[in-house]
């Protein structure tokens, strides 16, 4: 059997409510529509991976509450292992966002929900049989420490195989807030940088983001920054600039794009590209064309048209 692609971070339940007007405080309204969905970079990033033909596992915390059964349902449809997850008993509830979308611009309003969320801890980590992985993937989370442990773990791990048996690593670094993530560009094979962590670190655009944060990137690896419209970057190795334009969807007349998850699917098409042994260039490319794809559908369900 093929070799699983790992994805380790947060799987959490999006509630939302799409109604014909933003509410007035002390109000009651119907709305027009009523939904749970899956939320969380990782969860995400896992889903679909699998969609698109890899052997995909997530690893998280889950609690004992109704979310938690949901997001379990969730990962066994889209045929994503989740047996190396750990429960939580002891009262935690699944992180959760109540989400209000107005349907007459599509503007949401989002409340969340997460307080001492427990994270994968190391402990747990050291557990996996690592023989069985040859990628895996971490959501930057602010549990800094924890993941930087979980990385040196697998280096050490690679220290003691084949060449052809060592698994490849890669951290996203999404959010702005979480400082303690700059200090780990040096210890995961691939980096995937926002275009929000590149300007709040100064810089203008995605050219000046990889060719500036490279430096701290370890030998051997690659940084990657998508952004949206334009396209995405890379620079790997060969300390050239790689680079691949953003693939408009075709849109029916009155649809709107979707970009919600664009960034997770992104993420998991280059990885499963790069994963195969394709070149930097094609796997950046391979992750434009289905993330664009992906703006032009609702959900991700229709991703499964690039498995192969
Ligand atoms: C949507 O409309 C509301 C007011 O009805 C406004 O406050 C909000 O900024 C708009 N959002 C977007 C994304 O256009
Ligand atoms: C495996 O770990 C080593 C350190 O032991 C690291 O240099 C290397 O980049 C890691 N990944 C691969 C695919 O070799
Ligand atoms: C995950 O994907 C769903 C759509 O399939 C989306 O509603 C949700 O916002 C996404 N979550 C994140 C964190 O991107």
């Amino acid at each position: 059997m093929s070799k699983r692609i790992l994805v380790v971070g947060l799987a959490c339940a999006d509630i939302i409510s799409v109604v014909q007007d933003y509410p007035e405080e002390d109000s009651d309204q119907r709305v027009l529509d009523y939904y749970w969905q899956r939320g969380g970079n990782a969860a995400n990033t896992s889903c679909v991976l699998s969609l698109l033909g890899a052997r995909s596992e997530f690893l998280g915390t889950f609690a004992t509450d109704r979310e938690a059964e949901f997001l379990k349902e969730v990962f066994q449809k889209y045929n994503v292992i989740t047996e190396n997850c750990v429960t939580y008993t002891d009262g935690v509830k699944t992180p959760t966002s109540i989400v209000i979308t107005n349907s007459k611009n599509g503007s949401r309003t989002i409340l969340h929900h997460g307080k001492n969320w427990p994270e994968i801890k190391p402990e747990h980590f050291k557990n996996l049989d690592l023989t069985q992985y040859k990628w895996i993937h971490f959501e930057g989370r602010p549990s800094c420490d924890d993941i930087k442990d979980m990385l040196l773990w697998i280096d050490e791990y690679n220290k003691t195989v084949d060449k052809d048996a060592r698994i490849r690593t890669s951290l996203e670094i999404e959010k702005t807030t979480r400082i303690g993530l700059d200090n780990l560009f040096n210890t995961a094979d691939t980096l995937f940088v926002s275009k929000d962590y590149v300007k709040s670190r100064g810089y203008n655009t995605k050219e000046e983001g990889v060719q500036k944060l490279s430096v701290k990137c370890r030998e051997g690896s690659e940084i990657i920054c998508p952004w949206g419209e334009e396209g995405a970057v890379a620079m790997g190795t060969d300390g050239i600039l790689h680079s691949s334009p953003a693939f408009s969807p075709k849109l029916s007349p009155g649809q709107n794009m979707e970009t919600l998850a664009a960034g997770d699917t992104f993420n998991a098409a280059f990885i499963l590209s790069r994963s195969k042994g394709q070149s930097l260039n094609e796997a950046l490319t391979f992750g434009c064309q289905v993330a664009g794809s992906k703006c032009g559908m609702k959900g991700i369900d229709g991703l499964d048209t690039f498995k192969s």
